[in-house]
Protein backbone atom coordinates (compact mmCIF):
# COMPACT_ATOMS: atom_id res chain seq x y z
CA UNK A 1 0.00 0.00 0.00
CA UNK A 2 1.48 3.55 -1.32
CA UNK A 3 0.89 6.98 0.50
CA UNK A 4 0.81 10.27 -0.88
CA UNK A 5 0.91 13.49 -0.18
CA UNK A 6 -2.06 15.07 -0.69
CA UNK A 7 -0.93 17.32 -3.69
CA UNK A 8 0.88 13.74 -4.87
CA UNK A 9 -2.57 12.16 -4.60
CA UNK A 10 -4.58 14.55 -6.32
CA UNK A 11 -1.86 14.48 -9.10
CA UNK A 12 -2.46 10.62 -9.25
CA UNK A 13 -6.24 11.00 -9.52
CA UNK A 14 -6.53 13.13 -12.11
CA UNK A 15 -4.20 11.55 -13.89
CA UNK A 16 -6.16 8.11 -13.95
CA UNK A 17 -9.15 10.38 -14.16
CA UNK A 18 -8.45 13.04 -16.35
CA UNK A 19 -12.14 13.87 -17.50
CA UNK A 20 -12.87 14.53 -13.35
CA UNK A 21 -10.45 17.73 -14.10
CA UNK A 22 -13.27 19.65 -14.92
CA UNK A 23 -14.67 20.95 -11.74
CA UNK A 24 -18.55 21.46 -11.66
CA UNK A 25 -19.69 23.81 -8.60
CA UNK A 26 -22.93 22.95 -6.67
CA UNK A 27 -24.73 25.42 -4.48
CA UNK A 28 -23.28 25.11 -0.74
CA UNK A 29 -27.37 26.44 0.23
CA UNK A 30 -29.01 23.19 -1.12
CA UNK A 31 -27.22 20.74 1.03
CA UNK A 32 -27.16 20.93 4.41
CA UNK A 33 -23.69 19.33 5.11
CA UNK A 34 -22.15 22.08 2.64
CA UNK A 35 -24.41 24.92 4.45
CA UNK A 36 -23.34 24.01 7.88
CA UNK A 37 -19.85 23.97 7.20
CA UNK A 38 -20.54 27.52 5.24
CA UNK A 39 -18.63 30.56 6.35
CA UNK A 40 -20.90 32.48 8.37
CA UNK A 41 -20.00 35.38 6.82
CA UNK A 42 -21.35 34.06 3.24
CA UNK A 43 -24.72 33.98 2.32
CA UNK A 44 -27.31 32.33 -0.09
CA UNK A 45 -28.53 35.52 -1.34
CA UNK A 46 -25.34 36.53 -2.54
CA UNK A 47 -26.35 34.21 -5.95
CA UNK A 48 -28.78 35.75 -8.04
CA UNK A 49 -31.66 34.66 -8.40
CA UNK A 50 -32.32 34.99 -11.88
CA UNK A 51 -29.75 35.69 -15.34
CA UNK A 52 -29.96 37.51 -18.40
CA UNK A 53 -28.01 34.90 -21.13
CA UNK A 54 -28.18 36.85 -23.80
CA UNK A 55 -28.02 36.69 -26.91
CA UNK A 56 -25.49 39.65 -27.72
CA UNK A 57 -27.16 42.54 -29.34
CA UNK A 58 -30.86 41.59 -28.97
CA UNK A 59 -31.16 44.21 -26.41
CA UNK A 60 -29.79 42.86 -23.02
CA UNK A 61 -28.33 45.99 -21.71
CA UNK A 62 -31.71 47.95 -22.24
CA UNK A 63 -33.10 45.19 -19.95
CA UNK A 64 -30.29 44.71 -17.88
CA UNK A 65 -30.38 49.04 -17.00
CA UNK A 66 -34.87 48.34 -16.75
CA UNK A 67 -34.33 45.89 -14.29
CA UNK A 68 -32.34 47.46 -12.15
CA UNK A 69 -34.83 50.72 -11.60
CA UNK A 70 -37.01 47.71 -9.73
CA UNK A 71 -36.38 48.29 -6.02
CA UNK A 72 -36.35 44.72 -5.33
CA UNK A 73 -33.55 44.14 -7.75
CA UNK A 74 -29.82 44.76 -7.04
CA UNK A 75 -27.16 43.16 -9.55
CA UNK A 76 -23.65 42.76 -9.61
CA UNK A 77 -20.80 44.66 -9.07
CA UNK A 78 -18.70 45.21 -12.40
CA UNK A 79 -16.10 43.30 -14.00
CA UNK A 80 -12.33 45.32 -14.08
CA UNK A 81 -12.14 43.33 -17.23
CA UNK A 82 -15.92 42.27 -18.80
CA UNK A 83 -17.70 45.41 -16.95
CA UNK A 84 -21.21 44.74 -16.23
CA UNK A 85 -20.93 41.34 -17.57
CA UNK A 86 -19.63 38.60 -15.29
CA UNK A 87 -19.03 35.73 -17.70
CA UNK A 88 -18.52 33.39 -14.76
CA UNK A 89 -20.57 30.01 -16.46
CA UNK A 90 -18.89 30.32 -20.06
CA UNK A 91 -15.01 30.60 -19.92
CA UNK A 92 -11.97 30.35 -18.03
CA UNK A 93 -13.76 32.47 -14.72
CA UNK A 94 -15.50 29.23 -14.08
CA UNK A 95 -12.22 27.44 -13.05
CA UNK A 96 -12.33 30.56 -10.64
CA UNK A 97 -14.40 29.28 -7.80
CA UNK A 98 -17.65 30.01 -6.57
CA UNK A 99 -16.03 32.54 -4.20
CA UNK A 100 -14.48 33.97 -6.88
CA UNK A 101 -18.28 34.61 -8.48
CA UNK A 102 -19.98 35.43 -4.90
CA UNK A 103 -17.37 38.60 -4.59
CA UNK A 104 -20.00 40.43 -7.64
CA UNK A 105 -22.86 40.05 -4.90
CA UNK A 106 -21.10 41.76 -1.95
CA UNK A 107 -23.58 41.55 1.33
CA UNK A 108 -22.42 44.90 2.13
CA UNK A 109 -24.18 46.14 -1.12
CA UNK A 110 -27.26 44.31 -0.03
CA UNK A 111 -27.59 45.72 3.35
CA UNK A 112 -27.52 49.08 2.13
CA UNK A 113 -29.90 48.49 -0.22
CA UNK A 114 -32.06 46.83 1.87
CA UNK A 115 -31.43 48.98 5.11
CA UNK A 116 -30.06 45.85 6.99
CA UNK A 117 -27.37 45.10 8.36
CA UNK A 118 -24.61 42.31 7.06
CA UNK A 119 -25.26 39.66 9.75
CA UNK A 120 -28.79 39.83 9.31
CA UNK A 121 -28.52 38.98 5.47
CA UNK A 122 -26.43 36.21 6.45
CA UNK A 123 -28.47 34.66 9.33
CA UNK A 124 -30.96 34.50 6.56
CA UNK A 125 -31.22 31.01 5.42
CA UNK A 126 -33.49 30.93 2.29
CA UNK A 127 -34.53 27.33 1.38
CA UNK A 128 -36.23 26.76 -1.89
CA UNK A 129 -39.80 25.24 -0.90
CA UNK A 130 -40.64 24.59 -4.71
CA UNK A 131 -38.00 23.29 -7.32
CA UNK A 132 -40.74 23.92 -10.26
CA UNK A 133 -41.52 27.63 -9.72
CA UNK A 134 -38.05 28.58 -8.24
CA UNK A 135 -40.07 30.17 -5.49
CA UNK A 136 -37.83 31.11 -2.54
CA UNK A 137 -38.89 31.15 1.03
CA UNK A 138 -37.82 32.03 4.29
CA UNK A 139 -38.04 29.08 7.22
CA UNK A 140 -37.57 28.31 10.41
CA UNK A 141 -35.21 25.28 10.04
CA UNK A 142 -33.59 24.28 13.01
CA UNK A 143 -34.15 21.14 12.51
CA UNK A 144 -32.80 21.07 9.24
CA UNK A 145 -29.77 23.54 9.55
CA UNK A 146 -28.00 24.11 12.36
CA UNK A 147 -27.06 27.51 11.95
CA UNK A 148 -29.75 29.31 13.31
CA UNK A 149 -31.91 31.54 10.57
CA UNK A 150 -34.65 34.36 11.76
CA UNK A 151 -37.84 33.79 11.62
CA UNK A 152 -39.32 36.59 9.00
CA UNK A 153 -39.11 36.34 5.20
CA UNK A 154 -37.44 38.14 2.94
CA UNK A 155 -39.24 37.73 -0.52
CA UNK A 156 -38.12 41.61 -2.02
CA UNK A 157 -34.68 41.49 -1.80
CA UNK A 158 -32.60 39.83 -5.46
CA UNK A 159 -29.41 40.08 -6.83
CA UNK A 160 -29.57 39.24 -10.78
CA UNK A 161 -27.03 38.95 -13.79
CA UNK A 162 -26.51 39.60 -17.30
CA UNK A 163 -23.85 38.16 -19.24
CA UNK A 164 -24.98 37.91 -22.95
CA UNK A 165 -22.35 35.02 -24.06
CA UNK A 166 -23.66 32.51 -21.68
CA UNK A 167 -26.93 32.02 -24.49
CA UNK A 168 -24.90 29.77 -26.87
CA UNK A 169 -22.20 28.26 -24.23
CA UNK A 170 -22.56 24.72 -24.22
CA UNK A 171 -21.71 23.85 -21.37
CA UNK A 172 -23.57 26.93 -19.37
CA UNK A 173 -26.61 25.56 -19.37
CA UNK A 174 -25.56 22.16 -17.44
CA UNK A 175 -23.06 25.01 -14.83
CA UNK A 176 -25.40 27.27 -14.58
CA UNK A 177 -28.16 24.41 -13.18
CA UNK A 178 -25.74 22.66 -11.25
CA UNK A 179 -25.23 26.03 -9.13
CA UNK A 180 -28.56 27.74 -9.31
CA UNK A 181 -30.77 25.08 -9.98
CA UNK A 182 -34.16 27.23 -8.94
CA UNK A 183 -32.89 30.62 -11.04
CA UNK A 184 -34.89 31.74 -13.52
CA UNK A 185 -33.47 32.38 -17.00
CA UNK A 186 -34.26 35.39 -19.06
CA UNK A 187 -33.82 34.68 -22.90
CA UNK A 188 -34.40 37.40 -25.54
CA UNK A 189 -34.47 37.40 -29.12
CA UNK A 190 -34.31 39.10 -32.34
CA UNK A 191 -34.34 38.68 -36.04
CA UNK A 192 -30.92 36.36 -36.23
CA UNK A 193 -30.31 38.51 -39.66
CA UNK A 194 -30.21 41.51 -37.57
CA UNK A 195 -28.66 40.11 -34.51
CA UNK A 196 -26.09 39.10 -37.32
CA UNK A 197 -25.57 42.65 -38.45
CA UNK A 198 -25.10 44.33 -35.44
CA UNK A 199 -22.65 42.37 -34.24
CA UNK A 200 -20.66 42.94 -37.70
CA UNK A 201 -21.01 46.53 -37.02
CA UNK A 202 -20.29 46.16 -33.29
CA UNK A 203 -16.50 45.16 -34.27
CA UNK A 204 -16.45 47.32 -37.05
CA UNK A 205 -16.33 50.19 -33.87
CA UNK A 206 -13.96 48.10 -32.18
CA UNK A 207 -12.02 47.79 -35.37
CA UNK A 208 -11.52 44.43 -36.04
CA UNK A 209 -9.85 44.52 -39.30
CA UNK A 210 -10.97 41.93 -41.00
CA UNK A 211 -14.76 43.71 -40.29
CA UNK A 212 -13.46 46.77 -41.53
CA UNK A 213 -11.47 44.79 -44.80
CA UNK A 214 -14.24 42.55 -45.52
CA UNK A 215 -18.23 43.84 -46.57
CA UNK A 216 -20.80 42.29 -44.13
CA UNK A 217 -22.15 39.79 -47.19
CA UNK A 218 -18.22 38.54 -47.77
CA UNK A 219 -18.10 37.64 -43.72
CA UNK A 220 -21.25 35.55 -43.46
CA UNK A 221 -21.09 34.07 -47.33
CA UNK A 222 -17.67 33.99 -47.55
CA UNK A 223 -17.49 34.54 -50.94
CA UNK A 224 -14.63 36.42 -51.37
CA UNK A 225 -12.81 37.34 -55.24
CA UNK A 226 -9.49 35.46 -54.93
CA UNK A 227 -10.17 33.96 -51.50
CA UNK A 228 -7.24 31.73 -52.16
CA UNK A 229 -4.91 34.79 -52.06
CA UNK A 230 -6.18 35.14 -48.08
CA UNK A 231 -3.68 34.42 -45.57
CA UNK A 232 -4.23 31.65 -42.81
CA UNK A 233 -4.62 34.07 -39.95
CA UNK A 234 -6.54 36.49 -41.70
CA UNK A 235 -8.86 33.31 -43.24
CA UNK A 236 -9.05 32.11 -39.20
CA UNK A 237 -10.12 36.13 -38.21
CA UNK A 238 -12.89 36.08 -40.80
CA UNK A 239 -14.17 32.43 -39.45
CA UNK A 240 -14.38 33.28 -35.97
CA UNK A 241 -16.19 36.48 -36.84
CA UNK A 242 -18.58 34.79 -39.53
CA UNK A 243 -18.62 32.13 -36.41
CA UNK A 244 -19.82 35.16 -33.98
CA UNK A 245 -22.39 36.69 -36.32
CA UNK A 246 -24.26 33.22 -37.31
CA UNK A 247 -23.76 30.93 -34.47
CA UNK A 248 -25.50 32.53 -31.75
CA UNK A 249 -28.54 33.47 -33.90
CA UNK A 250 -29.34 29.45 -34.12
CA UNK A 251 -32.24 30.23 -31.52
CA UNK A 252 -33.68 27.05 -31.37
CA UNK A 253 -30.43 24.77 -31.39
CA UNK A 254 -29.43 27.02 -27.80
CA UNK A 255 -32.81 27.33 -26.80
CA UNK A 256 -33.41 23.17 -26.64
CA UNK A 257 -29.65 23.00 -24.56
CA UNK A 258 -31.09 24.94 -21.86
CA UNK A 259 -34.55 23.00 -21.72
CA UNK A 260 -32.39 20.37 -20.94
CA UNK A 261 -31.66 21.36 -17.83
CA UNK A 262 -34.29 23.98 -17.12
CA UNK A 263 -38.13 23.06 -16.93
CA UNK A 264 -39.79 25.45 -19.35
CA UNK A 265 -41.48 27.56 -16.53
CA UNK A 266 -37.70 28.51 -15.35
CA UNK A 267 -37.37 30.19 -18.56
CA UNK A 268 -38.92 32.92 -20.48
CA UNK A 269 -38.23 34.54 -23.83
CA UNK A 270 -38.63 38.02 -24.44
CA UNK A 271 -38.85 39.30 -28.00
CA UNK A 272 -36.30 42.18 -28.37
CA UNK A 273 -38.52 43.68 -31.15
CA UNK A 274 -41.06 44.12 -28.45
CA UNK A 275 -38.28 44.78 -25.66
CA UNK A 276 -37.22 47.77 -28.14
CA UNK A 277 -40.60 49.12 -29.19
CA UNK A 278 -42.32 48.71 -26.20
CA UNK A 279 -40.93 47.80 -23.19
CA UNK A 280 -43.46 49.06 -20.74
CA UNK A 281 -45.24 45.60 -21.60
CA UNK A 282 -42.16 43.49 -21.48
CA UNK A 283 -41.51 44.81 -18.16
CA UNK A 284 -44.83 44.25 -16.56
CA UNK A 285 -45.14 40.32 -17.71
CA UNK A 286 -41.36 39.79 -16.71
CA UNK A 287 -42.20 41.18 -13.45
CA UNK A 288 -45.22 38.82 -13.26
CA UNK A 289 -42.83 36.12 -14.41
CA UNK A 290 -40.06 36.84 -11.68
CA UNK A 291 -43.12 37.17 -9.16
CA UNK A 292 -41.08 40.72 -8.31
CA UNK A 293 -42.51 42.35 -5.27
CA UNK A 294 -43.98 44.79 -5.78
CA UNK A 295 -45.07 45.22 -9.28
CA UNK A 296 -44.31 48.51 -10.30
CA UNK A 297 -45.54 50.95 -12.99
CA UNK A 298 -42.96 51.29 -15.78
CA UNK A 299 -44.43 54.07 -17.25
CA UNK A 300 -43.02 55.78 -14.01
CA UNK A 301 -39.64 54.95 -14.84
CA UNK A 302 -38.65 54.60 -19.08
CA UNK A 303 -39.83 57.01 -21.61
CA UNK A 304 -39.34 57.14 -25.31
CA UNK A 305 -36.57 59.43 -26.27
CA UNK A 306 -36.68 61.36 -29.42
CA UNK A 307 -33.46 62.38 -29.63
CA UNK A 308 -32.17 58.71 -29.18
CA UNK A 309 -34.71 57.59 -30.75
CA UNK A 310 -34.87 54.29 -27.62
CA UNK A 311 -36.48 54.22 -24.55
CA UNK A 312 -34.36 55.42 -21.69
CA UNK A 313 -34.53 55.61 -17.89
CA UNK A 314 -36.25 58.31 -16.30
CA UNK A 315 -33.98 60.21 -13.62
CA UNK A 316 -36.15 60.77 -10.42
CA UNK A 317 -34.72 63.97 -9.26
CA UNK A 318 -34.81 66.22 -12.75
CA UNK A 319 -37.47 64.24 -14.65
CA UNK A 320 -34.86 64.08 -17.78
CA UNK A 321 -34.17 61.09 -19.79
CA UNK A 322 -30.70 59.09 -19.33
CA UNK A 323 -30.16 56.69 -22.06
CA UNK A 324 -27.71 53.93 -22.62
CA UNK A 325 -24.16 54.78 -24.39
CA UNK A 326 -23.16 55.68 -27.79
CA UNK A 327 -22.34 51.62 -28.49
CA UNK A 328 -25.84 51.16 -27.87
CA UNK A 329 -28.78 51.75 -30.44
CA UNK A 330 -25.84 52.62 -33.60
CA UNK A 331 -26.65 54.39 -36.53
CA UNK A 332 -25.24 52.29 -39.39
CA UNK A 333 -26.57 51.96 -42.90
CA UNK A 334 -29.26 48.99 -42.99
CA UNK A 335 -28.50 45.79 -43.96
CA UNK A 336 -27.73 44.99 -48.15
CA UNK A 337 -30.04 43.06 -50.18
CA UNK A 338 -27.54 40.23 -50.39
CA UNK A 339 -26.88 39.53 -47.32
CA UNK A 340 -30.32 39.78 -46.40
CA UNK A 341 -31.50 37.24 -48.80
CA UNK A 342 -28.70 35.39 -47.96
CA UNK A 343 -29.28 35.33 -44.10
CA UNK A 344 -32.90 34.54 -44.92
CA UNK A 345 -31.88 31.19 -46.40
CA UNK A 346 -29.21 30.51 -43.73
CA UNK A 347 -31.49 31.01 -40.96
CA UNK A 348 -34.52 29.58 -42.50
CA UNK A 349 -34.33 25.48 -40.83
CA UNK A 350 -33.13 27.58 -37.95
CA UNK A 351 -36.25 29.86 -37.94
CA UNK A 352 -38.62 27.16 -38.47
CA UNK A 353 -37.24 25.03 -35.79
CA UNK A 354 -37.62 27.85 -33.21
CA UNK A 355 -41.24 28.43 -34.50
CA UNK A 356 -42.26 24.50 -33.84
CA UNK A 357 -40.57 24.88 -30.58
CA UNK A 358 -42.38 28.38 -29.75
CA UNK A 359 -45.43 26.10 -30.70
CA UNK A 360 -44.28 23.08 -28.16
CA UNK A 361 -44.06 25.89 -25.58
CA UNK A 362 -47.44 27.50 -26.41
CA UNK A 363 -45.25 31.25 -26.53
CA UNK A 364 -46.93 33.20 -29.65
CA UNK A 365 -44.04 33.43 -32.11
CA UNK A 366 -42.71 37.30 -32.17
CA UNK A 367 -43.86 39.52 -35.51
CA UNK A 368 -40.36 39.04 -37.13
CA UNK A 369 -40.37 35.05 -36.90
CA UNK A 370 -43.70 35.02 -38.43
CA UNK A 371 -42.27 37.61 -41.48
CA UNK A 372 -39.74 35.60 -41.82
CA UNK A 373 -41.23 32.07 -42.60
CA UNK A 374 -43.90 34.15 -44.66
CA UNK A 375 -41.16 34.89 -46.98
CA UNK A 376 -39.93 32.65 -49.92
P1 LIG B 1 -27.61 48.35 -32.22
O1 LIG B 1 -26.61 49.20 -31.50
O2 LIG B 1 -27.02 47.50 -33.27
O3 LIG B 1 -28.82 49.14 -32.72
P2 LIG B 1 -27.03 44.42 -26.42
O4 LIG B 1 -27.20 45.34 -25.27
O5 LIG B 1 -27.60 43.06 -26.15
O6 LIG B 1 -25.64 44.39 -26.95
O7 LIG B 1 -27.95 44.97 -27.61
C1 LIG B 1 -27.68 46.19 -28.24
C2 LIG B 1 -28.91 46.53 -29.06
O8 LIG B 1 -29.99 46.83 -28.18
C3 LIG B 1 -28.77 47.76 -29.91
O9 LIG B 1 -28.24 47.33 -31.14
C4 LIG B 1 -30.20 48.31 -29.99
O10 LIG B 1 -30.80 48.13 -31.24
C5 LIG B 1 -30.97 47.48 -28.97
N1 LIG B 1 -31.81 48.22 -28.03
C6 LIG B 1 -33.05 47.84 -27.64
N2 LIG B 1 -33.57 48.70 -26.76
C7 LIG B 1 -32.64 49.67 -26.58
C8 LIG B 1 -32.60 50.85 -25.79
N3 LIG B 1 -33.63 51.19 -24.99
N4 LIG B 1 -31.49 51.64 -25.87
C9 LIG B 1 -30.47 51.31 -26.68
N5 LIG B 1 -30.44 50.18 -27.44
C10 LIG B 1 -31.51 49.37 -27.39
Amino acid sequence: LHSLSPIQMAKKYFQIYPEERDPIWMNPCDDKRHYNIWSPNKSCYQFPRFLIVGPQKTGSTALYTFLQLHPSLLTNVPSNRTFEEIQFFNGPNYHKGIDWYMQFFPLSNLADKFNMTTSTISNITPTVNNANNGTMMVHNQRNYFSRTPPIYAEESMHYFEKSSTYFDGEQVPMRVHSLLPHARIVIILINPTLRAYSWYQHMRVHNLSVALDFSFYEVVSLNIPDKHLIDKGTMKRLRDLRNRCLNPGMYAIHIERWLSFFPSQQITIIDGEELRHNPISVMDRLQTFLKLEPHIDYHQKIRFDHHKGFFCSINPSTNNTKCLGKSKGRQYPKIDRLSGKYLHRYFWHHNLALSKLLNRLRISLPNWLVTELSRL
